[in-house]
């Protein structure tokens, strides 16, 4: 019999499955677990969003959305961003309904590289946009930035020497403000000091804004401010509206641009579900400030956890915004960050993630979400001091 799996794509057998899955798996069988590896917020969708989504069905949209997403939906996404944060899309060509900003992302990397590209991507990132070179095979290849010597910021100087090494293969440059897995936010001018190193070079910026209405410390900053016609925005309701399982994700760039990300939506999705867009149009439109109450819980609860780590001995940038604490494994404990964190939850019941799946730049750190109750933080705490005690060498 032919065996069919050595005729698939060249590559995609070796490349690893996501560790941070099976770790979840492993973590969760293990019971009484504290976990701290949540990438969603445990709060529950608006009620207004809720009764949209219902009203849709009952209204019988069920049937296909426009493909780049319905007019509504558009039209209130480029209303939020352009009210909120001064972004000025036009809904009607500057704006594409996906499936999550997971699918925005394949949709504008397939639209934008060409084999031989390169992507420049500072880490610690968000580990789907490590996926390129393996699972999706796109031939481009990822020069990684390790920022965590700046905060866990790229910095102007670091960018222009990859420029410098890399020149006309730059295609693309990939920002995530505030960042998954650090927290780290950037002020305006900074981001502005980036803009001009790749100012008028043919280099694509996605801006991946998921968390923009997480920022505890100022208000959103955006790179689309000082380079509009290079940047392609992302943004969605996930995260700020607490509805990852709706899979709605946005979209924008300018029209030209648009037009060929769109085509790869077309291929891939069709359209998005009707009723969800419908929920997402209400939470664009009349949920603008949904995210306030959610955004106050999580203050309060990276300060108990922040200081709490700090107390036991982990060294970490205090995060300016989304649920995520990046903390560096103390000395005289395991230094192998995917080691480090079976041993963790095997003695101490404690889940967190290993920096690594966040690329080289989390080598030797581990990730927490705080997206969890006080009291998960604080017996979590609880159980990470007595292990401190118990392991340091
Ligand atoms: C930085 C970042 N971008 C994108 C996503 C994907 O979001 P979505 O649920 O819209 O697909 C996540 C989810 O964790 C994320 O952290």
């Amino acid at each position: 019999m032919v065996k069919l799996i050595n005729y698939m794509k060249k590559g995609l057998a070796d490349a690893p499955s996501n560790p941070i899955l099976k770790f979840s798996d492993y973590a969760s069988k293990i019971p009484d677990v504290v976990k701290f590896t949540l990438g969603e917020p445990d709060f529950n969708t608006p009620d207004h969003i809720k009764e949209a989504a219902k009203k849709s069905i009952d209204d019988n949209h069920s049937h296909y959305a426009p493909s780049n997403g319905t007019m509504g939906l558009r039209t209130a996404a480029s209303q939020f961003l352009a009210k909120k944060y001064g972004q000025k899309y036009d809904p009607a060509t500057e704006v594409l309904v996906t499936n999550g900003v997971t699918e925005s992302i394949f949709d504008a990397e397939m639209a934008c590289l060409n084999p031989g590209d390169v992507i420049i991507v500072p880490t610690p990132v968000f580990s789907l946009y490590m996926t390129d070179e393996t699972v999706i095979g796109t031939g481009v290849k990822i020069v990684e930035i390790d920022t965590s010597a700046d905060d866990f910021k790229l910095t102007p100087a670091k960018l222009q020497k990859a420029l410098d090494e890399y020149g006309d293969k730059v295609r693309m440059l990939i920002m995530n403000y505030p960042s998954n897995p650090t927290g780290a936010m950037y002020s305006q001018e900074e981001l502005d000091a980036l803009a001009d190193v790749v100012r008028d070079k043919p280099i694509f910026v996605i801006c991946d804004e998921i968390y923009s209405e997480l920022n505890y410390d100022q208000p959103h900053a955006s790179m689309e401010k000082s380079l509009h016609d290079q940047v392609i925005l992302m943004n969605g309701v996930s995260k700020s509206w607490a509805m990852t399982g709706y899979r709605i994700g946005i979209v924008c760039a300018p029209k030209d641009i648009l037009e060929q990300i769109a085509k790869v939506h077309q291929a891939v999705n069709t359209t998005e579900p009707t009723p969800m867009q419908d929920a997402a149009e209400e939470a664009f439109k009349n949920g603008m400030d949904d995210a306030l109450p959610m955004k106050a819980e999580f203050l309060k609860r990276r300060d108990v956890l922040y200081n709490g780590l700090t107390k036991i001995g982990f060294e970490c940038v205090k995060p300016d915004g989304a649920f995520y604490i990046f903390a560096k494994i103390p000395d005289g404990l395991e230094q192998d960050d995917e080691k480090f964190i079976y041993e963790l939850v095997d003695k101490a019941r404690v889940a967190v993630t290993a920096g690594s799946c966040f690329a080289k730049g989390g080598k030797g750190w581990i990730r927490f979400s705080y997206a969890v109750s006080m009291e998960t933080i604080n017996e979590g705490l609880k159980r990470l001091e007595k292990f401190v005690k118990e392991n340091k060498k």
